[in-house]
């Protein structure tokens, strides 16, 4: 097991903070990191409003961390590719391993889900490149050649002519099926695998005009991308096991990404001349929109809800926010609105489950209420101070057996990642914007607002307008929020910056799998679009 350097880093940098001098004669300090990317103007602005540190190092070197670690995660899922990575020799070609992990636990297999984001996240990298860089090129076609071959695998899902042997989870790393007993199908892979492959397409499409034609892709088309396509469209309304595999029935992240390929896949088929696929894909996908709005909000209980019919839970849940994220064309979000989203990160329902999961993980975990006091004790406002964030309140798996769950990186990443994408959200919204809160949205909301002229916690119906100066000191209280998650990863990866799939709910030591593919992916991810929303600012 990986050892975390938590206390050392924690104790160091706030020792490094203290001797800066700005703390002798105490005031809260400003804390917004400012990098090169960071108004100077707006930061002004915003300064008499902000008044919580929420990372426990200085700006600066906070900054310097994310460039490191965005580096070092982007690297740690090229580590773990066939054909790519050190001293994987028996990996197939293209195949993501979800982590290097062979026993306690043994996660040295290709997920179908877990590799479709992962090869996403690639794609994210080549299209921010411009679609230049040829080594991801190669990594994303050796993926689709794996997939083709991983497809036509009979398992004990089904089989290819049938296509339920897509809804497998899982396949061992040279490309063969798994055989043991699982929580199969999980109904999600496929979805993912698509939305890939089609941004993928897409990507190509807009950065290669003169090389590639839609024509250059009707082979993947036709025998990769459409048999996901044909099964989501086919058997979304069929239960499958979630995305932790844990839980059989129908889940809000799987729907999610049932639809977003759906959609994403109608367009391509028509472009491609295949009418008669693109109405079935489109006629499914406003099926599916009506099922995720009719049964997975609880209007009851304020949130929304993982597992539908499920009553030994909440319903709260990571899943949420990773169903939200993967549902939008993250391909060409600009941060505009596509009225056709269903539960986007920015909507109501989602800020709203968003603040009941942070509320609950924050006096959950052991590490979170010792972050909370020592930011209390140098006197900070700790209701902005991110904490460490697991998959749902009632788990216990412990990364190697059952007793009792701990904070997970891609779910802090996950939190971060969702509150950046609700700051540029609302940074891009034009003049006639106003934001308006919901008693569900106001305890999440209303501390970014608080302080500003006229708000008050107890009147729901305070209203901001987008030309208000105070606008603009929101969204970079919500910035804000979303550095302090991080932080709480910089706390917990180990001085080399390699991430497992936990940490400690008692001592913030890793735990888990190694070098969980996942964990990577995910802080490269909210780092993404971190960067975006404060490039928007400059
Ligand atoms: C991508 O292309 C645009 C327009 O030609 C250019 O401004 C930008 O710098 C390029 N970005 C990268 C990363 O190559
Ligand atoms: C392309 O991406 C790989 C993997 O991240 C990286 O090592 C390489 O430096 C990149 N190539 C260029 C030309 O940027
Ligand atoms: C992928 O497979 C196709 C044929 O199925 C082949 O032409 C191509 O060279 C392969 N690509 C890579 C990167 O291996
Ligand atoms: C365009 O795509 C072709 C084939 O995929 C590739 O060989 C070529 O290098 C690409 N051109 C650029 C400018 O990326
Ligand atoms: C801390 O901040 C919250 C809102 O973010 C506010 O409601 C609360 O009054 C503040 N507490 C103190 C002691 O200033």
């Amino acid at each position: 097991m990986v050892k975390s350097s938590f206390l050392v880093i924690c104790f160091a940098s706030l020792t490094a903070g203290l001797l800066i001098g700005e703390f002798s004669d105490w005031r809260p300090p400003f804390r917004l990191p400012h990098s090169p990317l960071h108004s100077e103007k707006l930061l002004q602005k915003a300064k008499p409003l902000i008044s919580s540190t929420v990372t426990i190092i200085p700006p600066e070197q906070y900054e310097r961390w994310i460039e490191h670690q965005t580096h070092i995660s982007f690297e740690g899922i090229i580590k773990n590719i066939g054909g790519y990575g050190p001293g994987l020799e028996d990996v197939m070609r293209g195949a993501v391993i979800a982590s290097p992990s062979k026993s306690h636990p043994d996660y040295y297999y290709q997920w179908t889900r877990d590799s479709g984001i992962t090869i996403n996240t690639l794609i994210m990298n080549y299209a921010d490149n411009n679609a230049t860089n040829a080594t991801l090129r190669d990594i994303i076609y050796d993926y689709i050649n794996s997939s083709r071959i991983i497809q036509r695998q009979s398992n004990p899902s089904g089989t290819f002519e049938n296509l339920e042997g897509l809804g497998e989870p899982k396949f061992k790393v040279d490309g063969r099926p798994f055989t043991a007993p699982w929580g199969r199908p999980q109904r999600d892979g496929p979805a993912l695998r698509a939305i890939a492959m089609l941004n993928f397409v897409n990507t190509e499409l807009k950065y290669n005009e003169s090389g590639v034609t839609y024509e250059s892709f009707r082979d993947i088309f036709d025998n990769v991308i459409r048999p996901d396509l044909d099964y989501v469209g086919l058997k979304w309304q069929y239960d499958g096991f979630d995305l932790w595999e844990e839980l059989k029935g129908k889940h809000f992240f799987t729907s999610m990404c049932h639809r977003r390929a759906l959609i994403s896949g109608s367009d391509l088929a028509q472009k491609l001349g295949y009418a008669d696929a693109a109405i079935f894909y489109q006629t499914q996908a406003s099926y599916l929109t009506q099922f995720i709005s009719d049964y997975f909000y609880d209007h009851k209980k304020g949130h929304l809800v993982e597992t539908f019919g499920n009553h030994k839970r909440s319903g709260l849940d990571s899943a949420l926010f990773l169903g939200s994220i993967h549902a939008l064309d993250l391909l060409l979000w600009s941060g505009k609105a596509d009225v056709t989203d269903i539960y986007p990160p920015y909507s109501d329902e989602v800020l709203a489950s968003l603040v009941q999961h942070i509320t609950d993980m924050r006096y959950r975990y052991p590490i979170n209420l010792r972050r909370l006091k020592t930011f209390e004790s140098l006197g900070v406002n700790i209701s902005l101070v991110g904490i460490g964030v697991g998959r749902y309140p009632e788990d216990v798996y412990n990364g190697v057996a059952e007793s009792e769950g701990n904070p997970w990186f891609l779910c802090t990443a996950t939190v971060s990642h969702t509150l950046y994408l609700l700051a540029d959200y609302l940074y891009t919204r034009t003049s006639d914007f106003t934001l308006k809160l919901t008693e569900h949205t106001l305890p999440l909301l209303g501390m970014f607002l608080d302080k500003v002229e006229g708000f008050d916690w107890s009147d729901p119906s305070f209203e901001l307008k987008r030309s208000s100066p105070d606008f603009d000191t929101v969204v970079l209280r919500i910035l804000a929020y979303g550095d302090s998650f991080l932080d709480v990863i910089r706390e917990h990866v180990d001085s080399k910056g390699s991430m497992s799939e936990q940490f400690s709910r008692y001592d913030g030591y890793m735990r888990g799998a190694e070098d969980l593919t996942w964990s990577y992916g995910a802080f490269w991810s909210a780092v993404r679009q971190r960067k975006l929303v404060y490039g928007r600012i400059k």
